[in-house]
Parts: structure tokens; sequence; C-alpha cells
């Protein structure tokens, strides 16, 4: 490394914008499968998947492979839209099969927050609606749309004003989607609340909310940026509703390990971006073919392995040694497929809890929204001597409650 250790960190301090007041600070040398090694040769069990991107493990040999293969042929070529790159029409080719319904147009982005404005701004121009529905605890992202749909005020004052016309509806309280109208554009939803704290609906709501917007003419938006791609026992989560929003937002998993993301509609709803006027949504990145490239092997490498199937069976089983680990303690677990939440009392003991986790070598961490839940959310392949390795911790750390 051309730096030493200790000038490494300071640079990042002071050179890398921080935003947060304790950083994790692990000085990574590499990353494979569930683990990461620091610059001491340290190991940790990563049980965050980098925060939701892991879904087939770190440097995937397969993910690796395509990317190195597509480097070999072209970079970038041209802005979205113009030039037939091969990896990207078969990706969308690829996510028109997989996805719910017909959904079954793409279009790509660099990131989740970026999906979620082309997805709000599709939904405005194509109903001719301006009204825009989220709810509370909701996290969609940092870029000003997203985060006027956010269901957070605490992150939303010091930035606004913020988009006008956005009404909060509390989750998964059915008697409130009454507040959906005729003046409504769209709704915005994660099907399973992640930064809110691992919150999982009643099974009625979901489609009580389809519904709804069905009976209006509004958008139903589903922000599976976190639960895609298999992360909850299926391939996306509101199929475990029999839910086909009109629009799906995908990213983090979608890349394999490099940045995209998609939103994905039915024709008719996608056919408004190219017209009145034309070039009204445009990205000079979106869609880059490298990242195409390695989204299309890990899509490959989910199906082929059987990765959604496996978190709903490893998530259930590990779920139910988390209630025996957590038996008679002052913490509540929940969870789906591999989407996994400890509730603790109060912040202090879930920080005391997530510093033993590290201190173990297990990196997890409290939700962006609720700071008395700790996520679990490791890679889909993530093995069994790792999960009852990441157990003995778990239990040393629960034994501090
Ligand atoms: C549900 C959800 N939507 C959108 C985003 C934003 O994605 P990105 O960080 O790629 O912009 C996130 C990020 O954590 C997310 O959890």
């Amino acid at each position: 490394m051309a730096f030493a250790e200790d000038e490494l960190r300071a640079a990042f301090l002071r050179h890398v914008c921080q935003t947060s007041p304790e950083p994790l600070g692990i000085v990574v040398r590499q990353a494979r499968g569930t683990k990461i090694w620091d610059s001491d040769g340290r190991e940790y069990l990563d049980l965050l998947a980098g925060m939701g991107v892991a879904n087939v493990g770190h440097a995937h040999p397969v993910v690796c492979k395509a990317i190195a293969e597509q480097v070999g042929a072209y970079l970038h070529v041209s802005v979205y839209g113009e030039m037939v790159q091969e990896p990207q029409v078969a990706l969308a080719r690829r996510l028109a099969m997989v996805a719910p319904g017909d959904l079954s147009v793409v279009y790509f982005t660099n990131s989740g927050t970026e999906a979620v404005e082309g997805a709000l701004k599709t939904a405005r121009k194509y109903t001719g609606r301006s009204r825009i529905i989220s709810f509370e605890g909701a996290f969609h992202g940092d870029t000003f749309g997203a985060l006027s749909v956010g269901g957070n005020p605490l992150y939303q004052h010091p930035f606004e004003p913020l988009l006008p016309d956005v009404e909060v509806l509390p989750f998964d309280d059915p008697p409130a989607l009454a507040r959906i109208d005729a003046s409504t554009a769209a709704v915005i939803l994660e099907p399973i609340q992640g930064e809110g704290g691992v919150r999982i609906p009643s099974d009625g709501f979901l489609p009580r909310l389809r519904q709804r917007c069905s009976e209006v003419g509004a958008l139903l938006i589903a922000d599976e940026v976190i639960t895609g791609f298999g992360r909850t026992g299926t391939l996306f989560a509101c199929t475990q509703w029999n839910v086909t929003p009109d629009i799906l937002v995908v990213a983090k998993a979608l890349g394999g390990g490099l940045p995209l993301g998609a939103f994905i509609g039915r024709p008719e709803v996608m056919r408004t971006l190219s017209h009145d006027p034309p070039l009204a949504h445009v990205t000079t990145f979106g869609g880059h073919p490298v990242c195409c490239a390695a989204g299309l092997a890990a899509l490959d490498v989910l199906l082929r392995e059987r990765l959604p199937e496996r978190a709903a069976r490893v998530g259930a089983d590990w779920l139910a040694t988390l209630r025996a680990l957590t038996a008679g303690l002052p913490c509540s677990v929940r969870g789906r497929g591999l989407l996994m939440a400890l509730e603790f009392a109060s912040p202090e003991a879930t920080r005391r809890f997530v510093t033993r986790c590290l201190e173990g070598g297990l990196i997890l961490n409290w939700t962006l929204h609720r700071d008395t839940v700790v996520r679990m959310a490791p890679p889909l392949t993530i093995t069994e001597e790792e999960i009852a390795q990441a157990n003995a911790v778990l239990a040393d750390a629960l034994a501090l409650l």
C-alpha cells in the first residue's frame, strides 16, 4: 500500500467527507464471500453484506470474471439509450423475465436514490397528477425527491423546503389508505421497511394498498432496493403478498457489487419518458456496461444457486436460534428470509451489543431510523459454519444485556 496505516486513517478522516461521528474505520484489505479482512489480517463476518449489496457474497468469482471480460471489450461508450450495449440489453431482458407481472421495460440508473427519482418523475408525468404518498419510517434515499418521500422528519428538516404535495401515512394502517385519492400520482413504499427497523407489515396491508391504488388510478411504486434479489426469501418481497407494483425500484444487490439501480415498469408507463419532450430524463452513466455485466452474472448466480430459497430456509432456522438465544432477555427478534432484526430496550443497550459484536468480529449496526434495532442481513451465501461462528459472538454480546 502507498500509505502507512496511520497516515491512511488520518487522510480518511481529513479528506474523505465524514458523515458519521463514529465511522467503523476498518481499513479494508480484502473481501470474499461473507468475510472482510483488515490491514492487520483480522477477519470479520459481514452481517450487513456491504449494506445489502453482496447478496451473492463479496467478489463472487463469476461476477469478477464477467467484469474482467467486459473491461476487455469496452467501458463507457455513450450516454443512456443511444447505443446498443449487449450487457445492458441482456440484463434488461433478464429482469423483464423475472420481474412480477408485466413489468418489462427497464430504466437503469447508478443508484437506488436515482431510481426512486426516476420512478417519481415517471409517475407524475404518466398520471398528470402531483400528489405523492409515502409512509412513516420509510427510507428511499438522500437526493431531494427521495428525501421528500422519506419517513423521518429528523433527516428532512435541515434541507427544507422539500418537494411539495407529499403526504406521509402511518405504515401498516389500512384505514389510513383512504387518504389515497384521485389526485394521487403515486404511492411509494418498501414492502418491508429496512432503515425503519425491519418492519414487516401485516398480511392484508399490501394487497389493500394495491387495491386502493388501482381504484383511484394511482401508481404503486415498490422500493425493493433492500428487499430485492432474494433477501427476504423470494426474488422480490412484494410477490409474497401476491402484489405487483406499477413500478419496481431496485439497486444495491442488482449490480453484484458495482453501482447500479433501475426502475422497471409496464411498457405504457415507461413510454412516457420517450416523448413530450424526448430526452427529458437522461443519464450519462446509468446502465454502465461493466455494471450491467456484473449484474447479469450476479443474477445468474442467484438463480442458479437458488439463493432466494436458501435465504428463506436459512433465515427461518436462524430466527429460531435467535429466539432461543434471546429467550427471557429484554430483546425481541423478527425477520423474513435473511433480513432479520434484534430490537433492544434502549439505544445504550443496542450500542453495547453492537460494540461487543464488532470486538468479536461481526459487522452489524443499528438501522438509520431506529437506534434500538440491529439489522442482520448477511450475504445469502453465508455458510452454516459462519452462522455458528456468528451465533457464538451474538450469544456473548447478549450476555451483556
Ligand atoms: C429502501 C431503500 N431505497 C433507496 C435507497 C437508496 O439507495 P442508494 O443508497 O443506492 O442511493 C436505500 C439505501 O439504503 C434503501 O434502503
